[in-house]
C-alpha cells in the first residue's frame, strides 16, 4: 500500500500548500473547508497531536490501524509458497535460535519477559505465542518478519537477512503456538550455549 509521504516536504512547503488550499476554498466560498484546513494545520504542525509512546492512540485509531495492518499482511503474503519442509526438526531448532537472537527481547516467550526496550514500545509488541498469532498463517508471519510494519517498532529483516533465516524463525513461531513454559525452558536448556 502506498501512502502519501509527508516526510519529504519541509514544514514551510507544507504551510505554503495549506495556505494555497485555504485561499482556493475561500474563493469558492467554502468557508467550512477553509476552517477545517486551518484547524488541521494547527493541530499537526504545532505539535498538538501527542506522539509519545506512553499515551495510547484513541481506540478508534488503534482499531483502524490494526485492521489495515492485518489486511495488508494477509493480502501480501497470499502469493507466497513455503519453500521448506515445516516438519523438519532442524529448521525448527534453527528458528528457535533466531528467535532468541532477534525477537525475544520485544515479543517475549512462554515464561520469558520482554526487555525494558520491548516493553517501552507503543504499540506494544504482542506477547508470543499467546497473543495475536492466531490471526496469522505461517506465510503471514514470514511476510511480516521480512517486511516489518511501518511506524511501529517491528523491524524489517528482509534488507539484512537471507529468506532462509526468516523462514526458519517463521516456521518456529508457527509451530510454537501452544508451547508451554516448561517446553520453552527445555529448548533453552538444550540449545542455548550460554544459558543457565
Ligand atoms: C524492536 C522490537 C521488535 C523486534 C526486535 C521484533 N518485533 Fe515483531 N513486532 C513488534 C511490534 C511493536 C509489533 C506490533 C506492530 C503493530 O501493532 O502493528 C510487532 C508485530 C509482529 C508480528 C505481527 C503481529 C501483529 O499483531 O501484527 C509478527 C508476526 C512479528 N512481529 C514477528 C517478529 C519476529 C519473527 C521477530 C524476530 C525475527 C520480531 N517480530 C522482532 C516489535 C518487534
Amino acid at each position: 500500500m502506498e501512502s502519501m509521504d509527508l516526510g519529504t516536504w519541509s514544514e514551510s512547503e507544507l504551510l505554503t500548500k495549506a495556505l494555497l488550499m485555504i485561499e482556493k476554498a475561500f474563493k469558492r466560498k467554502k468557508l467550512l473547508t477553509a476552517v477545517f484546513i486551518v484547524a488541521a494545520v494547527f493541530y499537526f504542525l504545532f505539535g498538538l497531536y501527542d506522539v509519545s509512546a506512553t499515551r495510547p492512540h484513541p481506540t478508534i485509531v488503534n482499531m483502524i490501524f490494526h485492521s489495515i495492518t492485518e489486511r495488508s499482511i494477509q493480502r501480501n503474503s497470499a502469493a507466497l509458497t513455503v519453500p521448506y519442509d515445516v516438519d523438519d526438526g532442524k529448521i525448527y531448532v534453527k528458528g528457535f535460535r533466531e528467535y532468541e537472537e532477534m525477537c525475544v527481547q520485544c515479543h517475549g516467550a512462554p515464561g520469558v519477559e520482554p526487555s525494558p526496550s520491548g516493553k517501552g514500545l507503543f504499540p506494544e509488541p504482542p506477547r508470543f505465542p499467546e497473543e495475536e498469532l492466531y490471526e496469522y498463517s505461517l506465510k503471514d508471519i514470514f511476510w511480516v518478519t521480512k517486511n516489518g510494519i511501518k511506524m511501529t517498532g517491528m523491524p524489517a529483516y528482509g534488507p539484512t537477512l537471507k529468506d532462509e533465516r526468516i523462514w526458519a524463525v517463521a516456521i518456529f513461531l508457527d509451530k510454537s503456538r501452544n508451547l508451554s513454559e516448561a517446553e520453552y525452558k527445555k529448548l533453552r536448556d538444550k540449545y542455548l550455549k550460554n544459558h543457565h
